[in-house]
């Protein structure tokens, strides 16, 4: 690690809460970003890497390189969540263009150059669909011990899902990947799942005072503000869920959240689609609990947003 900085790949889907989680990796004391990986989950791929980009411009961050990755689950047709996150994926928020050129590999194969090139030093952090991490693990199954940890945010183990009953977006998306990345024998594999992300929500109070601050706000702040506002004023909603902030969080500072060495069942097919439950004792390190209080403190105190103090049991987000 450089100056006590965790080195981190972050794959994303950019997304809104995808661009949050990339503002807290290029703000974090505790983070370098080596490189982000984009695939299509949210959004389409085109439009995932062109948030992507979008957003590490306006962060000032222009020297992480962004590599485009799988713009297809490896077995369905792709979905996506325009009802939560708009039809451009950023809230409809209209950040301007970035101008600069993608990394010459593809996701998966940059997942595993960095990996092979500095063995046993990155943390991967997957915030989307699971594909790329399957294709990486498909084309170099070694890759397991190649990456120090992998944090992934997906599932929903006693808590009922987001996109059915039963299900989470980024398992449910594609299952088979999930499936794969489950039963794969990473060393340290953690798990968020919406039974600890649905405990973090940005309330909307938080918001509006980031709002009424207005003159010259850091960048990450005002990016909030721009992606968040179909939410919090089309939408009407209360709070915004922040479950691949708290993924990166987690990666950054693992005693956020209390885990237990699972092993992860995933429905592939049927109503049941996505469904994730644990069969038993393993390797995945699925959260069970969450300092709610000290992440949301800390993604308050790295994106320059006031700390109000917001009873989370009082929001209805999305
Ligand atoms: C996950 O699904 C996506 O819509 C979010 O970006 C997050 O990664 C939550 O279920
Ligand atoms: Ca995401």
């Amino acid at each position: 690690m450089s100056q006590g900085r965790r080195p981190i790949i972050l794959d994303v889907d950019t997304g809104i809460d995808d661009a949050l989680a990339l503002a807290l990796a290029v703000r974090s004391s505790r983070a370098e970003l080596v490189a982000v990986t984009t695939l299509a989950g949210n959004v389409d791929i085109e439009r995932a890497t062109a948030n992507t980009l979008a957003v590490l411009d306006w962060l000032g961050t222009t020297e992480v390189p962004v590599h485009r990755g799988a713009s297809r689950p490896l077995v369905r047709p792709h979905v996506d969540a325009a009802y939560v996150h708009g039809t451009n994926g950023l809230g409809n928020a209209d950040l301007p263009a970035s101008v600069r050129t993608i990394g010459g590999d593809r996701g998966p194969a940059a997942i595993v150059r960095l990996a092979t090139s500095r063995p046993g030093e990155l943390t991967l952090v997957c915030v989307g669909p699971l594909t790329n991490l399957a294709i990486a693990l498909n084309v170099e199954p070694g890759l397991a011990d190649l990456l120090d940890r992998v944090v992934v945010m997906g599932g929903a183990y006693a808590v009922p899902g987001n996109v059915t009953p039963r299900a989470e977006f980024n398992v449910y998306a594609d299952p088979e990947a999930a499936a794969q990345v489950f039963a794969a024998p990473f060393p340290r594999l953690t798990v968020i799942g919406l039974d600890v992300s649905h405990q973090t929500a940005l309330p909307r109070a938080v918001w509006e005072a980031t709002r009424a601050t207005g003159s010259d706000p850091h960048p990450a702040a005002t990016l909030v503000v721009e992606v968040c506002r179909r939410s919090f004023i089309e939408r009407g909603m209360t709070g915004f869920y922040l479950h691949d902030p708290l993924a990166l969080a987690a990666a950054l500072d693992p005693s956020l959240v209390t885990t237990e060495g699972s092993t992860v069942a995933v429905a592939l097919g049927g109503e049941e689609r996505g469904m994730t439950w644990i069969t038993g004792p393993g390797n995945v390190q699925v959260a069970r609990t969450v300092d709610a209080e000290r992440f949301l403190a800390g993604f308050y105190e790295t994106l320059g947003l006031p700390a109000l103090a917001v009873d989370q049991r009082t929001l209805h987000p999305e």
